[in-house]
């Protein structure tokens, strides 16, 4: 039974992997996924005001282009996921808009990333037909982020202005702004 402990963070190099195309999908596969399920819902089930919202197979430390995505954003009842083998973004459009990301391997800390508006995907499902999703706002965040994991870069790489884009989330569940130098930098947190 996986649980939050397969649940690799920084500064764990292994997150820096470039993952591989998923071939044909098998039983093995099938386990990854439902391991990668398991691991994000015994994480949320640990946090008290977050939602285990995606994870990417690299963040369970098998370098496997799998993601899956929470079936509801809202609704935290709904334990389904979204299942999507070698996702690759097709077209990127609209503005780059900032807002708040985090992420289960990056321990606490959340940040201001900019994403492109609206995203086409194409991927497979768990029976290996192909989909094709166009994304807008949140959910088109969601893909960035994860098919970023699938490369080995992080939500923290696309900060360019470190000084006042970092925050963390405190008990009450409000982001609280991070000092770069002494929260992060001095802490090692990130590298
Ligand atoms: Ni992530």
């Amino acid at each position: 039974m996986a649980d939050k402990k397969n649940i690799i963070t920084l500064p764990h190099v292994a997150l820096r992997n470039k993952s591989t195309r998923v071939g044909v999908i098998t039983e093995e596969i099938r386990q990854i996924v439902s391991d990668m399920e398991q691991s994000t819902l015994d994480w949320e089930d640990s946090r008290q005001h977050e939602l285990g919202v995606a994870l990417a197979a690299v963040q369970i430390n098998v370098r496997m282009r799998i993601v899956i995505i929470r079936s509801s954003f809202e609704d935290k009842t709904d334990r389904t996921f979204q299942h999507f083998i070698n996702p690759e973004i097709t077209k990127c459009e609209g503005d780059l808009v900032e807002d708040y990301e985090g992420c289960l391997s990056v321990k606490d800390i959340y940040g201001m990333v900019p994403r492109y508006e609206k995203v086409k995907i194409k991927a497979l499902d768990l029976e290996g037909n192909a989909i094709r999703v166009t994304a807008e706002g949140f959910l088109a965040r969601v893909f960035q982020h994860e098919i970023d994991h699938t490369t080995g870069t992080l939500f923290i790489d696309h900060i360019k202005d470190s000084q006042e884009a970092f925050f963390r989330l405190t008990e009450e569940g409000k982001l609280q702004q991070l000092d770069y130098e002494k929260d992060i930098r001095d802490n090692r947190i990130l590298w």
